[in-house]
C-alpha cells in the first residue's frame, strides 16, 4: 500500500471511529440516591445502558431493585444523582429543568399501572391533555386524539369516562395519550400490573404492534415473565445495577401477530 493510500485508509477508519453512532438512549454510570445523611439509600449504583432505535426491552428485576428509578430518570421525571445519560446524543444530564420538561412532552410517552386518567373526563379528552399543554389548537387536539384512540381501538368509546371502561380499555386510552404527541419512546412502568391475563396479553400485542408498525421504542416494566416474553430483548436490574442482558430469539409477540386472533377493535 502506497503511503498516501495508507493515510487515506487511516483517516477513514479515524472518521468512522469518530462518527460512530449514539445509540438512541445511553446511560453511563447513572445513580441515584434519596434521602441524606443516615437515611440516604443508594437506589441506582451505576447503571450503564444502551437502547437502540426501535428495540422492545422488558425490565424485570426484585422489588425494590431500582426498575422505576431507572425509568423515571428515562422520562425525565427525576434526575440522576451522578452519571451520564444520552438522548440521540444529547447529554440529558447537562440538560435545565426547562430543556428536560421540553425533551419529555415532545420524545416520551408514559403509560403507568394506574392508567392515571382524570376520572370525570371523557377518553378523548384524556387524550387530548398532552396537546393541550403543548398549545394546540382545539380542532386538532381532537382530530389527534380521535386519531390515537382508533389506533388503540377505541375510537367508539371517546365520550366514556374512565368508569365506563374495562381496565384494559382504560390502559388503552392510557397508551393513546401517551401516543397522541408522536413520542420516538414508549415508557411503560408495569403497565399490565393491574390487568388480567388476558387484558395483558391483549396490552403487550398493542405495545408490539406499535413497536413494529411506527418503530416507537418500547421500555417496559414488568415482573411477569409471560409479558416479558413479548419483549426482544429483557434486562434485568439487581440491588441499583444490570444484573444480565439478554436478547430474546423468539418474541412471543412475532407469534400472536403471525397468529392475529387479538380482537383490538373496542374488546371489553
Ligand atoms: N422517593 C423515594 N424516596 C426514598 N426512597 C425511594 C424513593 N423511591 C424509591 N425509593 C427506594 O429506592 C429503591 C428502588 O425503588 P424502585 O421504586 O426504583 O424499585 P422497583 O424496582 O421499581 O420496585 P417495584 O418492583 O416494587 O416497583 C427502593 O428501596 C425504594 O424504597
Ligand atoms: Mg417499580
Amino acid at each position: 500500500m502506497s503511503p498516501s493510500a495508507a493515510s487515506a485508509t487511516a483517516a477513514a477508519g479515524g472518521l468512522a471511529s469518530t462518527a460512530q453512532r449514539m445509540p438512541l438512549i445511553r446511560l453511563r454510570g447513572i445513580t441515584k440516591r434519596y434521602g441524606q445523611g443516615q437515611a440516604a439509600f443508594l437506589a441506582l449504583k451505576g447503571v450503564d445502558l444502551d437502547i437502540e432505535e426501535g428495540d422492545f426491552v422488558a425490565v424485570m428485576g426484585p422489588s425494590g431493585s431500582g426498575k422505576s428509578t431507572a425509568m423515571n430518570l428515562l422520562g425525565c421525571l427525576d434526575v440522576p444523582t451522578s452519571g451520564q445519560y444520552f438522548f440521540r446524543g444529547v447529554p440529558v444530564h447537562e440538560l435545565s429543568r426547562d430543556q428536560r420538561a421540553r425533551l419529555r412532552r415532545e420524545q416520551l410517552g408514559f403509560v403507568f399501572q394506574g392508567f392515571n386518567l382524570l376520572a370525570r373526563t371523557s377518553a378523548q379528552e384524556n387524550v387530548e391533555l398532552p396537546l393541550l399543554y403543548r398549545g394546540t389548537p382545539a380542532k386538532e387536539r381532537r382530530r389527534l386524539a380521535l386519531e390515537s384512540l382508533d389506533t388503540v381501538g377505541l375510537a367508539q368509546w371517546a365520550h366514556h369516562t374512565p368508569a365506563e371502561l374495562s381496565g384494559g380499555q382504560q390502559q388503552r386510552v392510557a397508551i393513546a395519550r401517551a401516543l397522541v404527541t408522536s413520542p420516538k419512546v414508549l415508557l411503560a412502568d408495569e403497565p399490565t400490573g393491574n390487568l388480567d391475563t388476558q387484558r395483558s396479553r391483549e396490552i403487550m400485542e398493542l405495545l408490539w404492534r406499535l413497536n413494529g408498525e411506527r418503530g416507537i421504542t418500547v421500555l417496559m416494566v414488568t415482573h411477569e415473565s409471560d409479558m416479558a416474553a413479548y419483549a426482544k430483548r429483557i434486562v434485568r436490574f439487581v440491588d441499583g445495577l444490570v444484573d444480565s442482558d439478554e436478547r430474546n430469539a423468539h418474541p412471543a409477540g412475532a407469534a400472536a401477530a403471525g397468529a392475529a386472533t387479538t380482537p383490538l377493535q373496542g374488546a371489553r
